[in-house]
């Protein structure tokens, strides 16, 4: 005989096209992936003025410059004469010369130059300037938002640019020492979802449960702080148990926590106020890759982060990309009847709190 119903039903995971269908993926690069922060680069990897980077957000190139007053600013990566793109990759330049018709523009985005263009009545140069992005700094990383009218980082993300300088009091001197880059047969989705509960741990993740994190003391809270932020904390390893040595005697040196920010990107702390970051770029409906970084003050050698770049890297990223694969072709599966989510009303590691809030905020994405 069944239990009498308590009239409340469980909350049902995604629906699987939600991973699996490419029309679904395109509404959510017009949509969500081109109105919400996504990370573009460290400021440190162009710390001179004419120094630029290109990379793709939500499918459109685009590349950031640093100025000659030293502001960060973002274009989308294309010519206003014909359309060829201005930038490839990484470097510096004096004046940004478009490889077409040698158009020439100020590294704020201005006109400055193009042959011949006296020539032609009318021609107001002052009127033509490459097309700006929404650009954010942000400790040192640099964010882009495709939206002009995006709100600032700091309403999506209240309190986290405080509370992430409380436990990393470095982070303003901090510079890349290692990106590792992890593809993934998945949407990036799966991906996001398998950073954002710790329900798995105990199971898959042998040397970061033993090692680092007392995984009954593991919490993600969707709610501390409110905006689109999920902020995991747990109780760590006693000192001789860590895999890795650190000085102890700076604020947090003991604490583990680590702030995502919807929808792809996350700052972590280990243990001895050491930040390392996710972040992901999709590759497709069906690929995406995630990019460990890992960071030293100035971008010194150090090979205690090595270290924990190759340990994470060989155990926590190998099992997770195992794991998020499966679903994807589970998700594929004609058998596959997408199952309640374990919601415990007091939360803990053994809850999937989290993902119901993630897939809230994308049924909202994708559905209005
Ligand atoms: S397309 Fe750039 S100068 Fe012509
Ligand atoms: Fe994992």
């Amino acid at each position: 005989m069944n239990a009498p119903s308590s009239g409340i039903e469980p909350i049902i995971s995604l629906a699987a096209r939600y991973y699996t269908d490419p029309a679904i993926f395109e509404n959510e690069m017009s949509g969500l992936l081109s109105r919400t922060w996504q990370f573009a680069c460290h400021a440190s990897e162009i710390a001179n003025p004419g120094d630029y980077k290109s990379f793709e957000i939500a499918g459109q190139s685009l590349f950031a410059i640093r100025g000659h007053d030293n502001v960060i600013r973002t274009f989308y990566n294309v010519c206003q004469h014909r359309a060829h793109q201005m930038v490839q990759g990484s470097g510096n330049t004096r004046v940004v010369v478009c490889p077409y018709h040698a158009w020439t523009y100020e590294l704020t985005g201005g006109l400055r130059a193009g042959p011949n263009i006296k020539a032609v009545p009318g021609f107001d140069r002052s009127k033509i300037c490459l097309t700006s992005v929404r650009t954010e700094d942000f400790h040192g990383f640099i964010f882009v938002n495709l939206d002009n009218d995006a709100a600032p980082m700091d309403e999506w993300f209240p309190g986290v640019r405080d509370e992430i300088a409380a436990y990393v009091y470095n982070i303003d001197s901090l510079a890349p020492l290692e990106w590792v880059e992890v593809p993934e047969k998945c949407n990036w989705k799966v991906s996001v979802e398998n950073y954002s509960e710790c329900y798995h741990c105990p199971m898959n993740h042998p040397t970061f449960a033993e090692g680092v994190v007392k995984p009954e003391t593991y919490d993600i809270s969707p709610d501390a702080g409110g905006g689109y932020v999920l902020r995991h904390t747990t109780e760590c390893q006693p000192m001789d148990k860590m895999t890795y040595p650190f000085d102890a005697t700076k604020p947090h040196a003991g604490d583990y926590q680590s702030w995502f920010l919807w929808p792809m990107f996350s700052f972590q702390c280990y243990p001895g106020n050491i930040l390392n970051t996710y972040h992901w770029r999709t590759e497709g409906h069906d690929a995406c890759v995630v990019y460990r970084g890992w960071y030293t003050e100035g971008g010194q050698e150090s090979d205690v982060i090595r270290k924990l770049a190759v340990q994470d890297l060989e155990t926590t990223v190998a099992e997770d990309v195992t794991l998020v694969e499966s679903v994807q072709k589970g998700l594929m599966s004609k058998g596959y009847v997408p199952g309640p989510l374990v919601v415990d009303p007091n939360h803990g590691v053994n809850s999937e709190h989290s993902i119901a809030k993630l897939q809230q905020w994308m049924r909202e994405a994708v559905d209005g």
